[in-house]
């Protein structure tokens, strides 16, 4: 339990909860804030009066970014590359942390003081301004100033709050500050995470229409209490700190399985399938994928240790006649067929060596899917998102299936990359089990994950090359019959990365 709580009333209102509130601050201090930097960095200080904010980042991979135990072993492994790799990762996993200098470079996380571990609230709010593009390049002030979008914050005995630009999802600069830790760029020279760079050159930062920043997108608003139990705060726009996205807890953490509810959720509106059949002149499957939700390149950041791919089954008379990227829960995805559409970046050291560890990575090969560019259909652009793939690869169907079924899977961290971790004596093999496969919810009813094709079913289409096509899905070859199938440099396959 903490010796000290925070008290904002000073009547000890916070002792009905059954802890002995003291206040820190009676009538006697004036203006005077009575919160320390110490107490500012533990994020229980902040609970006190924000304990909506706390539950949302207790779950958040925020909060688990210093648990996880494949950052452990990765950044363990990391220890002994040459050279090592020491603050590189800390800096953006536990930042205050080494900042504090209770680490050198996380290894010994497990003596670090709780409160100093993940990206802390404190992190966040004591930040000033943004100094660079990548790797973590953020000023921080180290006061008790606690910035954010609101305006005009309501007096307390605590902090003082500030209006911060970087802090406010409407203005674009707030994009910045996210993007100064989401994108790496290696010591080797590779720009290995670049959600920030992707967002960059997307509608989303440069459309004459408005801008959507991360913090638009990834923190969900809501009315309600900005600080709770004090007095004279009001209703205000307020924004939830989970930043659902992929990533989920793989040991027991806080409410974890809430998590996977809101991943599952956030993933709902981000890729849109479109399943074909071409019936002249060949006999062929063709899978579309868009990006219709994400501000930037998707899967994005960590993209070389996702692993997105798309299984397609097609039969007639109840038989399989043809299948691709068809696996067990147990198998890597790379073990799939030699058709087997797989979206993940490929890595390579300075000798063009395929490389598993990214702080070996002096290149990078994306292929992920693109960001959206334009929102105006007329613009060629506009279909950049709109990535296609035909099965078989080199050959024709036999004949033409009765029906055909499509899933879009992805591995978080795909279990190749936990194998290399486990063989190097540096992650339990127990959590490979662990790993989840998210099946994208791109069906015709909510939540559905199998997108299903019959000669029945299907609208009549034709291809942009003149091909015969029969459809289903909620794109375009559906709706107006005219699909552009365009077989861009994204639809490769990066099962190997020789
Ligand atoms: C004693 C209560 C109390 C504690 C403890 C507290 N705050 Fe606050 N905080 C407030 C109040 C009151 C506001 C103003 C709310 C409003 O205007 O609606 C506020 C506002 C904020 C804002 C918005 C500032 C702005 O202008 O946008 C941030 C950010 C913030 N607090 C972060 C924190 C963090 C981080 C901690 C933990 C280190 C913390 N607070 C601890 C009471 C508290
Ligand atoms: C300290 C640097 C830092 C800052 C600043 C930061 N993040 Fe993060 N963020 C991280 C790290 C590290 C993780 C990964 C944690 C993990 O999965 O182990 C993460 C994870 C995430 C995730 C979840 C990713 C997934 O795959 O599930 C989202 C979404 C996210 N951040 C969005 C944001 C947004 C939006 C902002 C700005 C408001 C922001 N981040 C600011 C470091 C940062
Ligand atoms: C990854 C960075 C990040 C972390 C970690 C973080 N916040 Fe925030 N927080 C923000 C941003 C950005 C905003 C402003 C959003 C806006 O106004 O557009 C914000 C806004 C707030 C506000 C103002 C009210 C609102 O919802 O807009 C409060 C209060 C707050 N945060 C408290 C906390 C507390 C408490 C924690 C830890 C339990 C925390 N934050 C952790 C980035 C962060
Ligand atoms: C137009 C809305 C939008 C904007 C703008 C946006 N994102 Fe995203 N982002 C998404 C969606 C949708 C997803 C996919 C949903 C999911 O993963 O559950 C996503 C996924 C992510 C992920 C998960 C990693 C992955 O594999 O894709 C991270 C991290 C992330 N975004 C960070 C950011 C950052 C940082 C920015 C700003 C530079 C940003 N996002 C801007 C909508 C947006
Ligand atoms: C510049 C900040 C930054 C640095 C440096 C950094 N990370 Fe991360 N890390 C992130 C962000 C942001 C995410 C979330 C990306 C996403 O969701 O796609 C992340 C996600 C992860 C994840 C979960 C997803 C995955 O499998 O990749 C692991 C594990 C991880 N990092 C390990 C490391 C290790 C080990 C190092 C050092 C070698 C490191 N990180 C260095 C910011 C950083």
């Amino acid at each position: 339990m903490r010796d000290r709580v925070l008290d904002p009333h000073g009547s000890g209102a916070l002792r009905s909860r059954g802890v002995i509130a003291l206040a820190l601050c009676l009538s006697a201090c004036g203006s005077k804030k009575s919160l320390t930097k110490a107490e500012a960095e533990d994020p229980l200080t902040c609970k006190q009066c924000h304990p909506r904010h706390y539950d949302e980042w207790s779950r958040s991979m925020h909060a688990y970014a210093s648990e996880d135990p494949v950052f452990i072993a990765m950044n363990k492994r990391g220890q002994r590359a040459s050279p090592p790799i020491a603050d590189f990762c800390i800096k953006c996993h536990a930042p205050v942390a080494l900042l504090e200098g209770a680490t050198m470079d996380g290894t010994n996380l497990a003596s670090v003081p709780q409160k100093l571990h993940g990206v802390t609230c404190y992190f966040c709010h004591t930040a000033d301004s943004v100094t660079g593009t990548h790797n973590a390049s953020l000023h921080l002030a180290g006061d008790v100033l606690m910035r954010g979008g609101i305006h005009d914050p309501v007096d307390n005995n605590v902090h003082d709050g500030a209006y911060s630009p970087i802090h406010d999802n409407v203005n674009p600069m707030s994009a910045t500050l996210c993007g100064s830790c989401h994108d790496i760029v290696t010591h080797k020279g590779a720009a290995l995470e670049r959600t920030f760079a992707e967002w960059q050159t997307s509608v989303f930062a440069t459309g004459s229409m408005g801008k959507e920043t991360c913090a638009g997108c990834h923190m969900n608003p809501r009315q309600g209490l900005a600080a709770e139990n004090v007095p004279g705060v009001k209703l205000r726009t307020v924004h939830s700190h989970v930043m659902a996205a992929v990533d989920t807890a793989l040991t027991p953490f806080t409410e974890s399985d809430t998590l996977k509810m809101e991943v599952a959720s956030e993933l709902q509106a981000t890729v849109q399938a479109e399943l074909c059949v071409e019936t002249n002149p060949t006999n062929r499957i063709i899978v579309i994928l868009d990006n219709i939700g994400a501000g930037h390149r998707w899967p994005s950041g960590a993209s070389q240790d996702r692993r997105l791919w798309v299984e397609v089954v097609a039969k007639k008379g109840g038989q399989t006649i043809y299948q691709s990227g068809v696996v067990t829960s147990t198998m890597t995805p790379e073990s799939a067929d030699a058709d087997t559409w797989l979206v993940r970046d490929c890595i390579y050291d300075e000798t063009g060596k395929e490389v598993h560890m990214f702080w070996e990575a002096a290149s990078v090969k994306p292929n992920q899917l693109p960001a959206p560019l334009t929102i105006n259909r007329s613009d060629p652009r506009f279909f950049a998102t709109h990535v296609s793939r035909r099965y078989p690869y080199t050959t024709d169907l036999p004949e033409i299936p009765d029906e055909v079924t499509l899933r879009v899977r992805l591995q978080p961290i795909g279990l190749s990359v936990l194998d290399d971790l486990i063989a190097g004596g540096d992650l339990d093999s127990t959590l490979r089990a662990q790993m989840p496969t998210l099946d994208l919810p791109i069906g015709d009813e909510l939540g559905q994950t199998t997108l299903k094709w019959t000669i029945r079913t299907a609208s009549v289409a034709v291809s942009d090359q003149q091909e015969q096509l029969r459809c289903v899905g909620p794109g375009v070859c559906q709706t107006n019959g005219m699909c552009t199938v365009i077989t861009s440099s994204a639809a490769k396959s990066h099962l190997t990365c020789g």
